[in-house]
């Protein structure tokens, strides 16, 4: 479901987790990802595609919420303010909305528009979880030098808040659905995802069964 308005939102009944962040960093591909889908939430190399708040309801249980990215600059000031207010009302009515995730890709030290999001969320009352996105783009030797310099730039508290991920190649998939599976018990929701041990396997073994 797509809305702009709040009195175009879904029903209050259902616990949301919302992913903001820039344009392109990959907001809905990190959707797909975790749900196993291909095309569920529209993905594009060419910034600026999810223009509405996308409320993506996962087997009657709670939904994931896709937010329009900011900072695109083929768009005009008008749009851009805009979708900030969009995102803004979101973030500050939403009653079940229990956590929002910044995501910023892992490459990039993140800009004006990421820090002034991230004090936004941190100062409505959230934890201040950041997604470090496009793991499959640095080798392992820089990783901690990105994580470090993303976490001073946006002045991230604590190591457990930053996450990093690929939804390239699935890495850090799992350590992603045990934090939402923890954030739903501590909110007091019995919402548990369940690692499909089939698939683990198939992606140890870096190689898929051929399809009868
Ligand atoms: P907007 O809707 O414009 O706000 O963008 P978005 O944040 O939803 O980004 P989207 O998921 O559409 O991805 C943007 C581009 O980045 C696409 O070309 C994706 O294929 C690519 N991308 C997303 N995640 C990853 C990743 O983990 N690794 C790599 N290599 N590319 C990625
Ligand atoms: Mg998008």
């Amino acid at each position: 479901m797509s809305a702009v308005k709040p009195e175009q939102y879904p029903a209050e009944d259902l616990p949301e987790i919302a992913f903001a962040g820039r344009s392109n960093v990959g907001k809905s591909s990190l959707i797909n990802m975790l749900l196993n889908r291909k095309k569920l939430a529209k993905t594009s190399g060419r910034p600026g595609k999810t223009q509405t708040i996308n409320f993506f309801d996962i087997d009657q249980k709670f939904r994931i919420v896709d937010l329009p990215g900011y900072g695109f600059a083929k768009v005009s000031k008008h749009a851009k303010a805009r979708w900030g207010e969009y995102i803004e009302t979101y973030l500050a009515t939403r009653p079940n909305l229990i956590q929002v995730f910044l995501l910023v890709d892992i490459r990039h030290t993140p800009n004006e528009h990421d820090i002034m999001m991230y004090d936004y969320i941190v100062g409505a009352g959230f934890e201040g979880y950041v997604v470090a996105t496009k793991l499959d783009k640095v080798k392992n030797s820089e990783l901690m030098t990105r994580l470090n310099d993303i976490k001073a730039t946006l002045g991230v508290a604590e190591n457990h808040l930053i996450i990093p991920l690929s939804s390239a190649n699935r890495k850090g998939k799992y350590k992603f659905w045990d934090r939402l599976n923890a954030m739903f018990k501590a909110a007091g929701y019995d919402i548990h995802f369940e690692r499909q041990v089939q698939e683990q396997f198939w992606l140890k073994q870096k190689k898929r069964p051929k399809k009868r």
